[in-house]
Protein backbone atom coordinates (compact mmCIF):
# COMPACT_ATOMS: atom_id res chain seq x y z
CA UNK A 1 0.00 0.00 0.00
CA UNK A 2 2.58 2.54 0.67
CA UNK A 3 4.71 1.73 -2.48
CA UNK A 4 1.73 2.58 -4.18
CA UNK A 5 1.22 5.42 -2.29
CA UNK A 6 5.03 6.09 -3.12
CA UNK A 7 4.58 5.62 -6.71
CA UNK A 8 0.86 7.53 -7.40
CA UNK A 9 2.63 10.69 -5.38
CA UNK A 10 5.52 10.08 -8.66
CA UNK A 11 2.74 10.52 -11.56
CA UNK A 12 3.95 12.95 -13.76
CA UNK A 13 6.00 14.36 -16.40
CA UNK A 14 9.19 16.49 -15.30
CA UNK A 15 11.48 18.58 -16.75
CA UNK A 16 14.64 18.69 -14.68
CA UNK A 17 16.90 21.69 -15.66
CA UNK A 18 15.99 20.77 -19.50
CA UNK A 19 19.10 22.58 -21.59
CA UNK A 20 19.01 22.17 -25.79
CA UNK A 21 22.39 23.93 -27.10
CA UNK A 22 22.92 23.67 -31.38
CA UNK A 23 26.10 24.67 -31.90
CA UNK A 24 27.40 27.38 -29.28
CA UNK A 25 23.37 28.82 -28.86
CA UNK A 26 21.15 27.89 -26.44
CA UNK A 27 17.57 27.40 -27.44
CA UNK A 28 16.45 25.72 -24.42
CA UNK A 29 17.66 27.58 -21.29
CA UNK A 30 17.43 25.45 -17.79
CA UNK A 31 13.96 24.85 -18.14
CA UNK A 32 12.03 23.20 -15.18
CA UNK A 33 8.57 22.65 -14.39
CA UNK A 34 6.34 19.41 -13.45
CA UNK A 35 2.89 18.83 -14.72
CA UNK A 36 0.74 16.03 -13.05
CA UNK A 37 -2.55 14.26 -14.24
CA UNK A 38 -5.48 16.80 -14.11
CA UNK A 39 -3.50 19.66 -15.38
CA UNK A 40 -3.57 20.87 -18.74
CA UNK A 41 -0.25 22.85 -19.42
CA UNK A 42 -0.45 25.63 -22.35
CA UNK A 43 2.96 25.95 -23.28
CA UNK A 44 3.21 29.66 -24.77
CA UNK A 45 5.74 30.97 -26.82
CA UNK A 46 6.59 32.82 -29.84
CA UNK A 47 8.10 31.59 -32.89
CA UNK A 48 11.68 30.19 -31.95
CA UNK A 49 10.81 30.24 -28.43
CA UNK A 50 11.79 26.58 -27.68
CA UNK A 51 8.50 25.25 -27.35
CA UNK A 52 9.21 22.13 -29.98
CA UNK A 53 12.65 21.58 -28.83
CA UNK A 54 11.42 21.41 -25.52
CA UNK A 55 8.48 18.97 -26.33
CA UNK A 56 10.90 16.63 -28.26
CA UNK A 57 13.24 16.62 -25.36
CA UNK A 58 10.22 15.14 -23.03
CA UNK A 59 9.10 12.83 -25.57
CA UNK A 60 12.63 11.69 -25.64
CA UNK A 61 13.11 12.26 -29.76
CA UNK A 62 15.59 14.82 -28.98
CA UNK A 63 18.34 14.20 -26.34
CA UNK A 64 19.04 17.02 -24.19
CA UNK A 65 22.56 19.19 -23.63
CA UNK A 66 22.16 18.77 -20.10
CA UNK A 67 19.22 18.52 -17.36
CA UNK A 68 16.54 15.62 -17.97
CA UNK A 69 13.35 14.36 -19.13
CA UNK A 70 11.09 12.06 -16.70
CA UNK A 71 8.33 10.11 -16.63
CA UNK A 72 6.68 8.90 -13.28
CA UNK A 73 10.73 9.36 -11.98
CA UNK A 74 11.97 7.61 -14.42
CA UNK A 75 14.47 9.04 -16.69
CA UNK A 76 13.06 8.92 -20.31
CA UNK A 77 16.56 9.11 -22.26
CA UNK A 78 17.27 5.63 -19.71
CA UNK A 79 14.11 3.75 -20.35
CA UNK A 80 12.62 5.26 -23.93
CA UNK A 81 10.80 2.82 -24.92
CA UNK A 82 8.57 2.01 -21.64
CA UNK A 83 8.64 5.65 -20.82
CA UNK A 84 7.44 6.68 -24.50
CA UNK A 85 4.21 3.40 -23.62
CA UNK A 86 2.54 5.91 -21.68
CA UNK A 87 2.97 9.05 -23.71
CA UNK A 88 1.23 10.19 -26.59
CA UNK A 89 2.90 12.87 -28.81
CA UNK A 90 1.71 14.94 -31.57
CA UNK A 91 4.44 16.35 -32.99
CA UNK A 92 5.77 19.49 -35.17
CA UNK A 93 4.38 19.06 -38.78
CA UNK A 94 3.75 15.39 -37.69
CA UNK A 95 5.35 12.70 -39.87
CA UNK A 96 2.44 10.99 -41.15
CA UNK A 97 3.45 8.65 -44.08
CA UNK A 98 1.65 9.89 -46.39
CA UNK A 99 0.96 7.17 -49.30
CA UNK A 100 -1.13 5.24 -46.31
CA UNK A 101 -4.82 5.47 -46.14
CA UNK A 102 -5.61 7.10 -42.67
CA UNK A 103 -7.05 3.50 -41.51
CA UNK A 104 -3.86 1.64 -43.00
CA UNK A 105 -1.60 4.02 -40.95
CA UNK A 106 -4.03 3.96 -37.51
CA UNK A 107 -3.60 0.16 -37.83
CA UNK A 108 0.14 0.18 -38.17
CA UNK A 109 -0.01 2.97 -35.14
CA UNK A 110 -1.97 0.59 -32.98
CA UNK A 111 0.36 -2.62 -33.91
CA UNK A 112 3.12 -0.73 -32.72
CA UNK A 113 1.49 0.83 -29.54
CA UNK A 114 -0.96 -2.29 -28.56
CA UNK A 115 1.36 -5.17 -29.32
CA UNK A 116 -0.65 -7.12 -26.21
CA UNK A 117 -3.84 -6.80 -27.83
CA UNK A 118 -5.96 -8.99 -30.19
CA UNK A 119 -6.86 -8.09 -33.96
CA UNK A 120 -10.02 -7.70 -32.53
CA UNK A 121 -9.49 -5.23 -30.11
CA UNK A 122 -6.77 -3.31 -31.94
CA UNK A 123 -9.67 -2.85 -34.38
CA UNK A 124 -11.81 -1.55 -32.03
CA UNK A 125 -9.23 0.65 -30.84
CA UNK A 126 -8.81 2.08 -34.30
CA UNK A 127 -12.33 2.59 -35.32
CA UNK A 128 -12.93 4.26 -32.30
CA UNK A 129 -10.23 6.82 -32.10
CA UNK A 130 -11.24 7.31 -35.82
CA UNK A 131 -14.72 8.32 -34.74
CA UNK A 132 -13.30 10.57 -31.82
CA UNK A 133 -11.52 12.22 -33.81
CA UNK A 134 -14.20 12.71 -36.95
CA UNK A 135 -11.72 11.06 -38.94
CA UNK A 136 -13.42 7.85 -39.96
CA UNK A 137 -15.31 9.66 -42.66
CA UNK A 138 -11.63 9.64 -44.78
CA UNK A 139 -10.57 6.48 -43.60
CA UNK A 140 -10.17 5.32 -46.82
CA UNK A 141 -8.39 8.31 -48.41
CA UNK A 142 -4.22 8.31 -48.41
CA UNK A 143 -2.64 11.28 -46.21
CA UNK A 144 -1.40 12.86 -48.84
CA UNK A 145 -4.83 13.79 -49.85
CA UNK A 146 -6.12 14.98 -46.77
CA UNK A 147 -6.60 18.98 -45.67
CA UNK A 148 -4.54 20.03 -43.14
CA UNK A 149 -7.43 20.10 -40.63
CA UNK A 150 -7.94 16.06 -41.03
CA UNK A 151 -4.10 15.57 -40.95
CA UNK A 152 -4.03 17.26 -37.85
CA UNK A 153 -6.67 15.06 -36.47
CA UNK A 154 -4.82 12.50 -38.02
CA UNK A 155 -1.70 13.52 -35.57
CA UNK A 156 -3.67 13.80 -32.59
CA UNK A 157 -5.40 10.35 -33.35
CA UNK A 158 -2.07 8.76 -33.25
CA UNK A 159 -1.52 10.46 -30.68
CA UNK A 160 -4.27 9.18 -28.33
CA UNK A 161 -5.07 5.66 -29.52
CA UNK A 162 -3.42 3.29 -26.52
CA UNK A 163 -4.94 6.09 -24.25
CA UNK A 164 -2.11 8.09 -22.81
CA UNK A 165 -1.74 9.30 -18.90
CA UNK A 166 0.57 12.01 -20.82
CA UNK A 167 -0.01 13.63 -23.80
CA UNK A 168 2.17 16.23 -25.14
CA UNK A 169 0.58 18.08 -28.60
CA UNK A 170 2.78 20.25 -30.08
CA UNK A 171 0.61 22.96 -31.83
CA UNK A 172 -2.65 20.86 -31.80
CA UNK A 173 -4.99 23.50 -33.73
CA UNK A 174 -2.53 24.98 -36.07
CA UNK A 175 -3.34 25.46 -39.21
CA UNK A 176 -7.46 24.64 -38.68
CA UNK A 177 -10.23 26.30 -39.77
CA UNK A 178 -12.19 27.79 -36.41
CA UNK A 179 -14.69 25.18 -36.42
CA UNK A 180 -12.15 22.46 -36.73
CA UNK A 181 -10.11 24.18 -33.30
CA UNK A 182 -13.23 24.25 -31.55
CA UNK A 183 -13.52 20.38 -32.03
CA UNK A 184 -9.94 20.09 -31.22
CA UNK A 185 -10.47 21.91 -28.19
CA UNK A 186 -13.32 20.01 -26.88
CA UNK A 187 -11.58 16.99 -27.84
CA UNK A 188 -8.68 18.03 -25.49
CA UNK A 189 -11.03 19.35 -22.69
CA UNK A 190 -13.22 15.69 -22.87
CA UNK A 191 -9.52 13.92 -22.47
CA UNK A 192 -8.23 16.34 -19.81
CA UNK A 193 -9.55 14.85 -16.23
CA UNK A 194 -7.61 11.94 -16.18
CA UNK A 195 -4.38 12.72 -18.24
CA UNK A 196 -1.75 15.35 -17.87
CA UNK A 197 -1.66 17.17 -21.07
CA UNK A 198 1.14 19.85 -22.22
CA UNK A 199 -0.18 21.39 -25.50
CA UNK A 200 1.86 24.33 -27.17
CA UNK A 201 0.34 27.57 -28.78
CA UNK A 202 1.28 31.03 -29.91
CA UNK A 203 -2.42 31.59 -29.69
CA UNK A 204 -3.56 33.07 -26.15
CA UNK A 205 -7.20 32.32 -26.57
CA UNK A 206 -6.67 28.57 -26.51
CA UNK A 207 -5.16 28.77 -23.04
CA UNK A 208 -8.71 30.04 -22.20
CA UNK A 209 -10.39 27.79 -23.89
CA UNK A 210 -8.03 24.26 -22.62
CA UNK A 211 -5.88 25.16 -19.97
CA UNK A 212 -5.70 25.71 -16.45
CA UNK A 213 -2.20 26.28 -16.12
CA UNK A 214 0.54 28.38 -18.50
CA UNK A 215 3.89 28.55 -18.89
CA UNK A 216 5.14 31.12 -21.02
CA UNK A 217 8.56 30.55 -22.53
CA UNK A 218 10.54 33.36 -24.38
CA UNK A 219 14.34 32.90 -25.85
CA UNK A 220 14.39 28.74 -24.24
CA UNK A 221 13.64 30.85 -20.41
CA UNK A 222 10.60 30.15 -18.63
CA UNK A 223 9.32 33.50 -17.96
CA UNK A 224 5.92 32.62 -15.95
CA UNK A 225 4.21 30.03 -15.06
CA UNK A 226 0.51 30.59 -13.49
CA UNK A 227 -3.01 30.09 -13.82
CA UNK A 228 -4.58 31.80 -16.97
CA UNK A 229 -6.50 33.94 -14.51
CA UNK A 230 -3.64 35.10 -12.77
CA UNK A 231 -1.74 35.96 -16.11
CA UNK A 232 -4.75 37.92 -17.29
CA UNK A 233 -4.26 39.74 -14.02
CA UNK A 234 -0.86 40.84 -14.98
CA UNK A 235 -2.05 43.06 -17.46
CA UNK A 236 -2.15 46.95 -16.36
CA UNK A 237 -6.21 47.89 -17.85
CA UNK A 238 -7.25 44.44 -15.90
CA UNK A 239 -11.07 45.40 -14.49
CA UNK A 240 -10.50 48.59 -16.63
CA UNK A 241 -13.82 49.96 -18.28
CA UNK A 242 -14.07 51.80 -21.05
CA UNK A 243 -17.15 54.22 -22.11
CA UNK A 244 -17.62 55.05 -25.64
CA UNK A 245 -19.69 57.97 -26.02
CA UNK A 246 -22.72 58.61 -27.97
CA UNK A 247 -21.56 62.64 -28.20
CA UNK A 248 -17.87 63.96 -28.64
CA UNK A 249 -18.80 67.16 -27.04
CA UNK A 250 -19.93 65.16 -23.47
CA UNK A 251 -15.92 63.90 -23.51
CA UNK A 252 -14.71 66.80 -21.37
CA UNK A 253 -17.57 67.14 -18.49
CA UNK A 254 -17.54 63.54 -18.25
CA UNK A 255 -14.02 62.84 -17.98
CA UNK A 256 -14.47 65.74 -14.94
CA UNK A 257 -17.51 64.28 -13.32
CA UNK A 258 -16.01 60.65 -13.51
CA UNK A 259 -12.30 62.42 -11.77
CA UNK A 260 -14.34 63.60 -8.60
CA UNK A 261 -16.70 60.39 -8.37
CA UNK A 262 -13.21 58.12 -8.55
CA UNK A 263 -10.33 60.35 -8.02
CA UNK A 264 -8.19 57.21 -7.38
CA UNK A 265 -8.87 55.63 -10.91
CA UNK A 266 -6.57 56.55 -13.91
CA UNK A 267 -8.84 58.31 -16.26
CA UNK A 268 -8.11 58.86 -19.76
CA UNK A 269 -9.89 60.80 -22.47
CA UNK A 270 -9.88 60.14 -25.82
CA UNK A 271 -12.44 62.33 -28.62
CA UNK A 272 -15.25 59.76 -27.78
CA UNK A 273 -13.83 57.46 -25.15
CA UNK A 274 -13.03 57.75 -21.80
CA UNK A 275 -11.10 54.72 -19.84
CA UNK A 276 -11.32 54.15 -16.23
CA UNK A 277 -8.28 52.26 -15.19
CA UNK A 278 -9.11 51.62 -11.46
CA UNK A 279 -6.46 51.66 -8.51
CA UNK A 280 -5.10 48.15 -7.89
CA UNK A 281 -7.33 46.75 -10.46
CA UNK A 282 -10.47 46.82 -8.44
CA UNK A 283 -14.01 45.72 -9.68
CA UNK A 284 -15.29 49.51 -9.93
CA UNK A 285 -16.81 48.65 -13.51
CA UNK A 286 -20.39 48.16 -12.04
CA UNK A 287 -20.13 51.97 -10.04
CA UNK A 288 -18.88 53.60 -12.87
CA UNK A 289 -21.87 51.90 -15.43
CA UNK A 290 -24.41 53.39 -12.31
CA UNK A 291 -22.72 56.29 -12.00
CA UNK A 292 -22.84 56.92 -16.01
CA UNK A 293 -26.33 55.66 -15.54
CA UNK A 294 -27.36 58.54 -12.67
CA UNK A 295 -25.89 60.89 -14.68
CA UNK A 296 -28.39 60.18 -17.71
CA UNK A 297 -24.83 60.37 -20.03
CA UNK A 298 -25.45 59.46 -23.09
CA UNK A 299 -22.97 56.43 -23.91
CA UNK A 300 -23.29 54.07 -27.17
CA UNK A 301 -21.42 50.93 -25.31
CA UNK A 302 -19.20 49.98 -22.25
CA UNK A 303 -16.02 48.18 -22.97
CA UNK A 304 -13.62 46.12 -21.09
CA UNK A 305 -10.37 47.03 -22.11
CA UNK A 306 -8.66 43.96 -19.68
CA UNK A 307 -8.60 40.00 -20.53
CA UNK A 308 -6.96 40.17 -23.48
CA UNK A 309 -4.18 37.74 -22.86
CA UNK A 310 -2.51 38.58 -25.81
CA UNK A 311 -1.18 41.86 -24.84
CA UNK A 312 0.13 40.19 -21.53
CA UNK A 313 1.92 38.39 -23.39
CA UNK A 314 3.57 40.88 -25.72
CA UNK A 315 4.36 42.89 -22.22
CA UNK A 316 6.17 39.80 -21.30
CA UNK A 317 7.66 38.84 -24.33
CA UNK A 318 8.44 42.22 -26.07
CA UNK A 319 12.23 42.40 -24.98
CA UNK A 320 12.78 38.50 -26.00
CA UNK A 321 14.15 38.38 -30.28
CA UNK A 322 11.57 36.62 -32.00
CA UNK A 323 13.10 34.28 -34.99
N1 LIG B 1 17.89 21.26 -35.60
C1 LIG B 1 18.13 22.54 -35.32
N2 LIG B 1 19.34 23.10 -35.57
C2 LIG B 1 19.59 24.39 -35.26
N3 LIG B 1 18.71 25.22 -34.70
C3 LIG B 1 17.49 24.73 -34.43
C4 LIG B 1 17.13 23.37 -34.71
N4 LIG B 1 15.87 23.17 -34.31
C5 LIG B 1 15.44 24.35 -33.80
N5 LIG B 1 16.40 25.28 -33.86
C6 LIG B 1 16.30 26.67 -33.38
O1 LIG B 1 15.97 26.61 -32.01
C7 LIG B 1 15.08 27.66 -31.67
C8 LIG B 1 13.86 27.08 -31.00
O2 LIG B 1 13.12 26.33 -31.96
P1 LIG B 1 11.73 25.64 -31.60
O3 LIG B 1 11.90 24.82 -30.39
O4 LIG B 1 11.27 24.95 -32.84
O5 LIG B 1 10.81 26.90 -31.26
P2 LIG B 1 9.22 27.01 -31.17
O6 LIG B 1 8.65 25.65 -31.23
O7 LIG B 1 8.96 27.72 -29.88
O8 LIG B 1 8.79 27.86 -32.34
C9 LIG B 1 14.75 28.39 -32.97
O9 LIG B 1 15.51 29.56 -33.03
C10 LIG B 1 15.16 27.41 -34.04
O10 LIG B 1 15.58 28.09 -35.17
MG1 LIG C 1 7.29 24.84 -32.59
Amino acid sequence: MYRLNALASQAMIEALDLTKYYGSRCVVDHVSFKVSPGEVLGFLGPNGAGKSTTMKMLTGFLHPSSGEARIDGVRVSSDAVNTRRHLGYLPENGPLYEEMTVREFIDFIARVRLPDQTPEQRQSACEGVMQTCHIDTVANQTIDTLSKGFRQRVGVAQAILHDPRYLILDEPTDGLDPNQKQEVRQLIRRMSGSKAIILSTHILEEVDAMCNRVIIIAAGKIIADETPDALRRRHPKHNGITLRLASENDAQNISTALRSRFPAAKIACSANAIEVLPENHEPIGLEVLNFAHASQWKIDRFDRPDARLDEVFRELTSSSPVS
